[in-house]
């Protein structure tokens, strides 16, 4: 019979035949995938892992800690954690495409992975030879099936190192879907805030400001977020809503009257959904009394806002992302 605890057996006991004595690498996004393997992939071979963790500086407010933090004190795994916030924010300067932002984020994100594993490789040498992903079950099917190995090419100058390096993958959550990831990192006894995470893309906030990407408007965003987060959850909406992505409208600037004066502000847009997959969705009727305590927050709290907006489009038309 499937049991959580069976399931985690069974995969510490593959992960510890696979890898036996040799090392392996995880990169930790912040979601519930990777956490999980991790989390799975540590209990199996304990040491012999190194997490890593890229902060690109595009993660909601927390997010950063909570890796850093909770997931090392839940499963007391190694972490690398590499600070690249100035490198993406430069590499994002003048770019306001949606498209070319996301190529930046992730070329860069590549990039800046694929250097901490070579550091990785000349502190610990030959024996990293693994490199643990969270592929679910839904990922196989719809890629068309297979394991197999990943590659890094060491154009990056460290020296001492062969032109081409291969890890053999592994996958603990292959068989697995995503509930079930939910019930297994659960039970190996992560925190609810990483295993109950709503989807959140990649980009992060990158592609959440619509217009350039600067240190100020991720900073404004991040609070603006914070609150509507923070008010959904104290409303037990959690559960019911798919995501609720929280945009700033940077380029856009309207008229408002706060304290003293008139004011030339930004709009934050509130783009609450529900769906089963994400591949259509439709928007949420949240109560009002929730809206307006978000609006009420975001426009009192968040200096340079001074409207807040609702998104009342289903997927399709509209994407679940602005951008
Ligand atoms: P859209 O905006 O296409 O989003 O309706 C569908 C779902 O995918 C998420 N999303 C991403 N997730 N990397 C990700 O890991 C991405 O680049 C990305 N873009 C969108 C989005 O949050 C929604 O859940």
């Amino acid at each position: 019979t499937w049991t959580t605890g069976n399931v985690i057996e069974e995969q510490v006991a593959a992960i510890r035949a696979q890898v036996g004595d040799k090392r392996a690498i995880c990169g930790l996004s912040g979601g519930v995938d990777s956490a999980v393997a991790a989390a799975l992939v540590q209990k199996a071979i304990g040491s012999q892992l190194t997490c890593v963790y890229v902060d690109h500086g595009l993660m909601r407010k927390g997010e950063t800690e909570q890796v850093e933090k909770d997931f090392v004190a839940a499963t007391g795994a190694n972490l690398k954690v590499v600070d690249a916030q100035e490198r993406f924010l430069d590499a994002l300067a003048g770019v306001s495409d949606p498209e070319t932002k996301r190529k930046i984020i992730g070329r860069e994100f590549i990039r800046v992975f694929e250097q901490a594993q070579l550091e990785i490789l000349q502190e610990e040498g030959p024996e990293v030879a693994f490199l643990v992903q969270g592929t679910l079950y839904p990922d196989i099917v719809e890629s068309g099936g297979g394991t197999g190995t990943a590659n890094i090419k060491s154009h990056h100058n460290v020296g001492g190192l062969p032109d081409d390096i291969e890890f053999e993958l592994v996958e603990p959550l292959r068989q697995l879907f995503k509930d079930e990831v939910r019930m297994v990192g659960q039970e190996l006894g992560l925190p609810d805030e990483i295993v109950q995470r709503q989807p959140f893309p990649g980009p992060g906030l990158g592609i959440r400001i619509v217009g350039e990407v600067t240190k100020e408007r991720l900073d404004l965003l991040r609070e603006a977020d914070a609150i509507a987060r923070e008010e959904l959850t104290a409303a037990g909406l959690d559960r019911e809503i798919w995501q609720c992505p929280v945009v700033l409208l940077a380029d856009v600037r309207s008229v408002g009257v706060q304290g003293d004066g008139r004011t030339y502000g930004h709009p934050i847009v509130l783009r609450p959904v529900s769906s089963e997959d994400a591949m259509t969705a439709d928007w949420s009727r949240l109560p009002y009394e929730v809206l307006a305590r978000i609006s009420t927050r975001i426009t009192n709290e968040v200096a340079d806002v001074n409207r807040v907006v609702l998104d009342v489009t289903s997927k399709p038309p509209g994407t679940i992302e602005w951008e």
